[in-house]
């Protein structure tokens, strides 16, 4: 193991990491979660010189998943057997999770066999019972309130291309109350950025999250706004952020979220409105997946939803970036919790 990245893992584990894992970003000080995206950069480096290591010999991780996954998925099993550890991965169908058994009860199983679980789920309540019950770590790979792996991988992404995070404006447009809004914004206020959540008033995220975020931004000398504008939002924006406008289990408001979203779709006149097209300082970001053409089943007839093609495919778009960094930074998270000291 590269010296670095021993003696990141050493801090991280000093720094007395949550026990019962990562279920939202505010579990983590700030501290802890500067030092998750270096050592994430340390690992990104060394895998890239053909190097890994054995940080999770003989660790065995559950990948149990309610909603479906492509990302989130493979950058957990890929992360796991990159460093020796084995993954368990387990759909709804081949759980009894909420079924036949309580949430408390598989648990208490999963903790019994696994050193560590990653899971994706509906009610955020159940990964918390999953950490009350477990006795192992319990990582949030989403839930309908937070995608806090996700931030990770976006702050990774956004200080590749800027070398720093402080004060940085990222814009997030569309639905500005589901998990990767959610966790943008706490993940932002942490790193001292300007974070603009733009979405129509109905939208909006809820209070409480907001005025905690604002607690910690007037900490770390970041900025939280709430704005309906998009034009407002996104003026000096040095990243334009957005997400799908219906989340998994939401799928019965299709309708009522297309009439209300459309003057949130990210195109190229958004873009120029941030003011930095012409001088390349200003990049796209998408948690993905994303509607911008028409290979789904959804945009056959209609073409892009929430972003167009052109700026999907733009070369200031780095939504391939932060798919790549997921791993990383979920690698980092897993290894700071169960490599050995
Ligand atoms: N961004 C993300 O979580 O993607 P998946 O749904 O494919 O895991
Ligand atoms: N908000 C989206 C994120 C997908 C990664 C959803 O929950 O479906």
């Amino acid at each position: 193991m590269a010296a670095a990245i021993s003696e990141m893992l050493n801090a991280l584990q000093d720094s007395c990491l949550p026990e019962r894992g990562l279920l939202r970003l505010y579990d983590l000080t700030e501290k802890q979660m500067f030092l998750l995206l270096d050592l994430a950069a340390a690992l990104k480096q060394d895998r890239q010189t053909g190097r890994c290591g054995r940080l999770l010999s003989g660790r065995n991780i559950a990948v149990p998943f309610e909603k479906s996954s492509t990302r989130t998925r493979v950058a957990t099993t890929v992360a796991i057997a990159d460093e020796g550890g084995r993954s368990e991965y387990l759909s709804a169908n081949d759980m009894h999770l909420g079924k036949k058994e309580s949430v408390k009860d598989t648990a208490r199983v999963l903790g019994r066999l696994f050193d560590g679980i990653m899971f994706r789920g509906f009610a955020h309540r159940t990964a918390e019972l999953l950490a009350d019950h477990s006795g192992v770590p319990v990582w949030n790979g989403l839930t309908d309130e937070f995608h806090p792996t996700q931030a990770l991988a976006d702050l990774l992404t956004v200080r590749e291309r800027f070398g720093n995070l402080q004060g940085v404006k990222l814009a997030y447009l569309g639905d500005g109350r589901n998990n990767v809004a959610n966790s943008l914004m706490e993940g932002c206020a942490k790193a001292g950025m300007r974070f603009v959540n733009c979405s129509p008033p109905q939208l909006s995220p809820r209070a409480d999250l907001v005025a905690h975020a604002e607690e910690i931004a007037a900490r770390t000398g970041g900025q939280i706004s709430i704005v309906n504008d998009p034009v407002v939002a996104v003026h000096d924006a040095q990243a334009v952020y957005t997400d799908v406008w219906v989340s998994m289990g939401e799928e019965s408001k299709r309708e009522e979220r297309m009439d209300m979203l459309w003057p949130y779709q990210v195109n190229m006149e958004t873009m120029r409105r941030t003011g930095r097209l012409d001088d390349d300082s200003v990049i796209f970001l998408h948690c993905l997946p994303a509607f911008h053409d028409h290979h789904t089943e959804l945009t056959r007839d209609i073409g892009a939803l929430e972003v167009t093609d052109d700026v999907f495919e733009a070369p200031f778009s780095k939504v391939f970036d932060q798919a790549e960094n997921r791993m990383h930074t979920i690698k980092a998270l897993i290894a700071a919790s169960l490599a050995p000291r």
